[in-house]
């Protein structure tokens, strides 16, 4: 049974391969190859698979198998209990693919294509995933399309699919010359959030949040994702990227996307879904880097070997998004990250406008619906009720649903969720090529001329006191 709430029409392949490139790398050993057994242990898999690691490394199959086990074993869980019977899906190909150099991918997938056209009499699905830096994406498309390995596959993109509007058309337009947009899976993994997930259900399955979703009940819409994370591990990468590129243009503009769609015609058909999230997203107006964006650097950023002592890249962004629908015209949509800050959350906060009637003046808090998307995420209200006791006064509270805590269920991590997407062929939580265009098309003001400066902020603290300003006339709900 495919997971997200519109793949249900999909039926699972009776095989499949995925060919892991960057097999050997930090992202697979963390996430790729530990969801993909996720995924095997949930019953999603095929019932026949196989996967082909490839990367520079010099190993053969045990010694691929050997670092799949390692990989797999550090994750929650540790090792499957019929690992042993299923490492042996693995195989392995040493060498840097492309259009000059296929190695020997050609006939280890023709292999793996033919045991499972024997074991299971179907034709396999394949899945190219793409688990590298972004300057690999161009030569491994162009050698999947030289060597046609490409014909009738599936192929996921990591992020960051571009780094502006030019590098993503530039890169869109070689990789259309080797794929169809159907074919092309690019993952944002905050899309494959339980949390993120839940708002369709949340906002079509009830009236009370589906009635109110809009302007007239909405006075702002917070998306935070504070880290406390460092960046000393991958300074280099970070110093080249950035805060608002690695996660606003890409993680907050989806979840903006997700919250401000109007209603797909059928959320089961990925379709429809995926044409709703795109809409919106052309919605987006460009950012104005002078009254909606406070861009941070927390001190000591500089003192990180490898970073320049003069470095003016951001570390925190917080941003006003203004949405240019019938639905949200004049609701501010807050979105804020940033390293080094005071804790680890990830939530969208509704800002209810104050009540009509005989309590219009008199609240000080005002109600929110909240979801966390952190974890196995959480469903939210911040409500008024009566202060408990002899007087009529008013005091704010907090009812919550842990999704775990939901009966019957049991949330995937992100990537497995995805990858499970991704075998049924339903793209709905993927992002598509005009998404992306629309995206960097409101990003682009802040990588012009205009782009402000980043203020400085203490590590452990919530960034720029700047940055309140953008929350007026209320606050930041997190951490204040
Ligand atoms: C990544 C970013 O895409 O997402 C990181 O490059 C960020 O900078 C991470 O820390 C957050 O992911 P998660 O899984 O903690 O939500």
């Amino acid at each position: 049974m495919p997971h997200s709430p519109s793949s249900t029409t999909q039926p699972l392949p009776e095989a499949a391969i995925i060919v892991l490139f960057g097999a050997t790398g930090d992202l697979a050993g963390r996430m790729v190859l530990p969801a993909i057994v996720e995924v095997h242990e949930r019953g999603l898999m095929p019932r026949a698979w196989r996967i082909i690691g490839c990367a520079a490394d010099e190993l053969d199959d045990e010694g691929f198998r050997r670092h799949v086990d390692e990989a797999v074993a550090r994750r929650d869980g540790g090792l499957p209990d019929d690992w042993d019977r299923i490492r042996g899906n693995a195989r392995y190909c040493a060498g840097t693919f492309g259009a000059d150099s296929p190695g020997t991918l050609p006939r280890v997938l023709e292999e793996a294509r033919e045991e499972l056209r024997r074991e299971t009499g179907a034709e396999p699905v394949v899945i190219h995933f793409l688990a590298v830096p972004p300057v690999a994406f161009a030569p491994i498309t162009r050698g999947l399309g030289a060597h046609h390995l490409a014909d009738g596959a599936r192929v996921i993109f990591e992020k960051p699919y571009g780094t502006s509007l030019e590098s993503f058309e530039k890169l869109d337009a070689l990789v259309k010359e080797v794929l169809a947009e159907e074919q092309v899976f690019r993952i944002d993994h905050f899309l494959g959030k339980e949390g993120v997930q839940t708002i369709y259900v949340l906002r079509f399955a009830n009236q009370l949040f589906g009635s109110e979703w809009n302007r007239s009940s909405i006075e702002q819409v917070q998306i935070d994702v504070p880290e406390d994370l460092d960046v000393a591990n991958r300074a280099k990468f970070y110093e080249a990227t950035g805060a608002a590129l690695d996660m606003l243009v890409t993680h907050l503009f989806q979840v903006a996307s997700q919250v401000a769609m109007e209603p797909p015609m059928d959320l089961r058909d990925p379709n429809s879904v995926l044409q709703a999230r795109e809409a919106v997203l052309k919605s987006f107006h460009p950012l104005d880097p002078a009254e909606d964006v406070v861009l941070g650097q927390f001190d000591g950023y500089r003192e990180i070997p490898g970073v320049p002592d003069d470095s003016t890249q951001d570390t925190f962004v917080a941003a006003r998004l203004w949405i240019d629908t019938e639905r949200w015209r004049g609701v501010p949509f807050l979105l804020r990250t940033g390293k080094r800050m005071a804790t680890k959350q990830q939530r969208i906060t509704l800002v209810l406008r104050p009540p009509f009637g005989p309590l219009a003046h008199e609240l000080k808090v005002p109600n929110t619906v909240e979801i966390d998307f952190a974890g196995e995420g959480e469903v939210a209200l911040g409500i008024t009720v009566k202060t408990p006791g002899p007087d009529l006064t008013y005091s704010s509270g907090r009812a919550r649903l842990n999704l775990d805590d939901v009966p019957g269920g049991e949330g995937l991590s992100p990537y497995a969720s995805l990858i499970n997407d991704a075998l049924v062929g339903d793209r709905s939580l993927f992002t598509t090529a005009e998404g992306l265009r629309a995206a960097f098309t409101a990003f682009a003001p802040l990588q012009g001329p205009d782009r402000p400066a980043p203020l400085p902020y203490a590590p452990g603290s919530w960034g720029p006191e700047e940055s309140r300003r953008l929350a007026a006339p209320h606050r930041w709900m997190l951490g204040e």
